[in-house]
């Protein structure tokens, strides 16, 4: 007999006479004659109630079932006399599968704070939260794959181990096999395994577009790594980015499949995982429904840099950071434009080119760059992009400015050299979007293992 899962038992049109149901025991309730489970498999935020009666064989086998316990239930499926469920089980026989001893399992039946569940990461996927939240990034990533896929664009696997420093930050992660990297004498990475520099990626964007010269449209979907040292709760060392790039595409269009994909995202979450959104609704994040819905619905304010500064300047907060034209926005900068002046999406563009990366293309007045950010509320930045740099003079002569060897870049230098187009991309955080999209504010407690600086547990 094949298990059903509790998500399609809950939701059965009819009852079953025979039904074999395996998870996870979440609470235990005993009265006279009778005991009740509540089980969860993880295939729903909702638990199944299941009941065995002390005249039953099952009642036996129920000594170690106890909260944190994995059994089998064998069954029928009838209509439950309990408030808010459709469906109960009549157990006619229970096997316990593994133990969990009440004395040591950390997930008892109260609520845990999210410190404490992260310093046991390895379990927290077993309570409610977290269950509901890796849900709904999984159907998060599946709707990124759907979006893209509608519109006619390939998905590029770039490289995790590059040569390359797309951001030109250096703010990479070494990757080697030589024991004492530290040491860096120059001759010594020729005995490396790759005979030279290699670091994990900081972005797959100057594949990508090697890939949109040739495809039209793609997209890159991967993990992510950078060795800023900010402990903020908006960074982690190791995050997932989706990096769309179109070839034939300038900065309006950018913006236009910035906000749509925003837009698709929540409008996805919002259909499919509406009871585990629910549960961030209401315990996490009192307003979160109302802010989703001006996201997937209103149209997103586009803020020239210029403006967006005069408009901070002029705002008469009181700022940890001042504003002045050539810096670039803080956290509360963005938070204020998206949640007090506008409380909507904010696409803030033409940023000075002194505080972006090489690759954005130059504007004609020589000072700014087809830049653009896609700030939402609570989280800031959501997206980075821009119109990308095809003129090979001007790009040749950015890379120059900024110090970057000319030499590490013949390889992306030669889109332009040979039947260059303009073209445009940008770079969506997976985690923060979780976060936007949930309420969580801590990056921690989206992603399923966290890295960020002096922390590396041992699981997973
Ligand atoms: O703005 P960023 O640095 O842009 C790029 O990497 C471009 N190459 C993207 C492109 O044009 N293809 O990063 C893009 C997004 C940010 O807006 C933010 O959402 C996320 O990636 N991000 C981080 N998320 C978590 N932890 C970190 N340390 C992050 N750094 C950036
Ligand atoms: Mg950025």
């Amino acid at each position: 007999m094949r298990r059903t899962r509790v998500l399609d038992a809950l939701q059965s049109a009819a009852a079953m006479d025979a039904i074999l149901v395996k998870g996870w025991v979440r609470t235990r309730r005993d009265s006279k004659g009778l005991s009740f489970l509540e089980i969860n498999d993880g295939s729903c935020l909702k638990n199944l109630q299941v009941i065995v009666e002390e005249s039953s064989a099952a009642y036996a086998h129920l000594a170690l079932v106890s909260t944190g316990a994995a059994v089998e239930i064998l069954g029928s499926l009838i209509p439950s006399p309990g408030k808010g469920q459709r469906w109960e089980v009549k157990a006619t026989n229970v096997t316990l599968l593994g133990a969990a001893d009440p004395q040591t399992y950390p997930l008892q039946k109260k609520g845990h704070t999210d410190e404490f569940l992260r310093d046991i990461g390895h379990l927290r996927p077993r309570t409610n939260k977290y269950g509901a939240l890796f849900r709904i990034r999984s159907e998060s990533a599946f709707a990124v794959h759907q979006f893209f896929r509608k519109r006619g664009f390939y998905y590029v696997h770039t490289p995790i181990i590059t040569g390359a420093d797309c951001e030109g930050a250096g703010e990479m992660f070494a990757v080697t096999t030589l024991a004492d990297f530290r040491k860096e004498h120059p001759e010594a990475f020729h005995d490396d395994f790759f005979g030279k520099k290699a670091y994990l990626t900081v972005s797959g964007q100057l594949e990508a577009e090697l890939f949109a010269c040739a495809l039209g449209s793609v997209y890159t979907f991967g993990p992510t790594f950078r060795a800023e040292n900010s402990n903020t709760p908006r960074h982690a060392a190791e995050f997932w980015m989706i990096e769309p790039e179109v070839a034939f595409a300038d900065l309006e269009d950018n913006m236009d499949l910035g906000e749509a994909f925003v837009k698709h995202l929540v409008t996805h979450v919002m259909e499919h995982c509406a009871e585990d959104l629910e549960l961030f609704a209401r315990f996490v994040d009192k307003e979160l429904m109302r802010r989703l819905d001006v996201i997937a619905r209103e149209t997103y304010v586009r803020l020239p840099y210029t403006e967006a500064v005069e408009l901070l300047q002029r705002s008469g907060q009181a700022f940890e950071f001042p504003v002045a034209y050539g810096t670039d926005l803080q956290t509360e900068h963005e938070r204020y434009l998206t949640e007090k002046h506008f409380q909507k999406p904010v696409i803030v563009y033409n940023y000075p080119k002194e505080i972006k990366a090489f690759y954005m293309r130059v504007n004609d007045d020589g000072r700014t760059v087809a830049a653009m950010d896609l700030l939402v509320p609570r989280v800031g930045e959501l997206i980075g992009g821009s119109q990308r740099e095809e003129r090979l003079d001007v790009l040749a002569q950015r890379i120059q400015d900024v110090h970057l060897a000319p030499e590490a870049y013949e390889w992306y230098l030669d889109t332009r050299r040979f039947g260059t187009v303009p073209h445009a991309g940008f770079g969506l955080g997976f985690e923060r979007f979780l976060m936007m999209v949930t309420g969580v504010t801590n990056i921690r407690d989206v992603i399923p293992f966290p890295r960020t600086p002096k922390h590396l547990p041992p699981e997973g």
